[in-house]
């Protein structure tokens, strides 16, 4: 099995989208583009969601616009046919549709029910076959993979139904959250035996909030199922304002050190010194 792992860094989205203080554009920009020169080869940068609902992502055009083209992939979250089309004209690389697989965690998160969420990321699928060019690449999540903040415990096998939908709708990867960071490594490994059996590890990423700590054990497991695309968050930020009590996510300083540890080879070789600089920056920025 390869012993290459690719770390998808979502600070500047997944990172900052939670944060009260108020980032500034060039803030936002310095980070990616900081990110981007360290060597991580894919960065999430943005969300072309609705202000109102998440009104640290209001800037996410000129983030995209701000930053040097061609040093790392930039991708972005869009939520509904008005972020995608949004999206799409910014050159982004990578588009991200998102759905729950709960109930409770789609009315919270985008105002949905579950079917209505299907309906409306299937939709948004093909509209992005239609409209985007050839080299963006699709990326979608499914949130509560294992445990749901409003609904609790989810079955593995509706898991493995949404990522089946996805893959076969035509995403390229799909990253499966554990949005709570509360997953114990029995209960990913749960969801990943029905999801690897729909799915090809190599076109699953883990996106594993680390609230618990027990997200490098829970990555240990998916390595085991070979999946080889890890989501992680530069200082640690992050936490999605609709996920109470979730805490950041993984520590992309934290993966990198594990996984080099164990002897992986780390995709596009980022540079560590560059990585804790940009720690720091992540953490004044945030002003902590
Ligand atoms: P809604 O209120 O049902 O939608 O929200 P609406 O169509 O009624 O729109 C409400 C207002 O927002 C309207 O403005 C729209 O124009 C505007 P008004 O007419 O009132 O002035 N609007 C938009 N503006 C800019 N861009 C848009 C857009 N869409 C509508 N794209 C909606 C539905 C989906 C829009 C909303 O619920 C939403 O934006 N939700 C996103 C929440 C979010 O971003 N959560 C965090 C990201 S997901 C996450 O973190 C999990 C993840 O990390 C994986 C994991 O950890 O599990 C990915
Ligand atoms: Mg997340």
């Amino acid at each position: 099995m390869s012993k290459i792992v690719e770390i998808f860094e979502v600070g500047p989205r997944d990172g900052l989208q939670n944060e009260p203080v108020f980032i500034s554009i060039e803030d936002k920009i310095a980070l990616t583009e900081g990110l981007a020169r360290a060597g991580l080869p894919r960065i999430e940068c943005a969300s072309f969601v609705s202000p109102k609902w998440v009104p640290q992502m209001a800037e996410s055009a000129g983030v995209v616009s701000g930053t040097t083209p061609g040093l790392a992939k930039l991708y972005v979250l869009a939520p509904n046919s008005r972020g995608l089309q949004d999206a799409l004209q910014t050159r982004v690389q990578g588009i991200c549709v998102f759905i729950a697989a709960t109930e409770g965690f789609s009315q919270a998160n985008t105002n949905i029910s579950l079917a209505g969420a299907v309906e409306r990321v299937q939709t948004l699928i093909t509209e992005f076959k239609h409209k985007a060019s050839g080299d963006v690449r699709l990326r979608g999540y499914i949130s509560c993979a294992t445990h749901c903040p409003y609904d609790g415990a989810v079955e593995p096998p509706t898991v493995a139904r949404l990522a089946e939908m996805l893959h076969r709708s035509g995403c390229d990867e799909i990253s499966l959250g554990d949005t709570m960071g509360t997953a114990h490594p029995e209960q990913v490994a749960k969801m990943l035996d029905a999801v690897v059996q729909v799915v090809p590890a190599q076109s699953l990423a883990g996106h594993y909030h680390d609230t618990a700590e027990r997200a490098l054990e829970n990555i240990d497991v998916s390595l085991d199922y070979g999946l080889r695309i890890f989501d992680s968050s530069i200082a640690g930020l992050g936490g999605c304002p609709y996920a109470p009590g979730a805490k950041g996510n993984l520590d992309t300083e934290k993966l990198y050190d594990h996984l080099t540890k164990k002897g992986y080879d780390i995709f596009g070789n980022p540079n560590r010194m560059a990585l804790a600089a940009m720690a720091q920056l992540a953490r004044k920025v945030v002003g902590r």
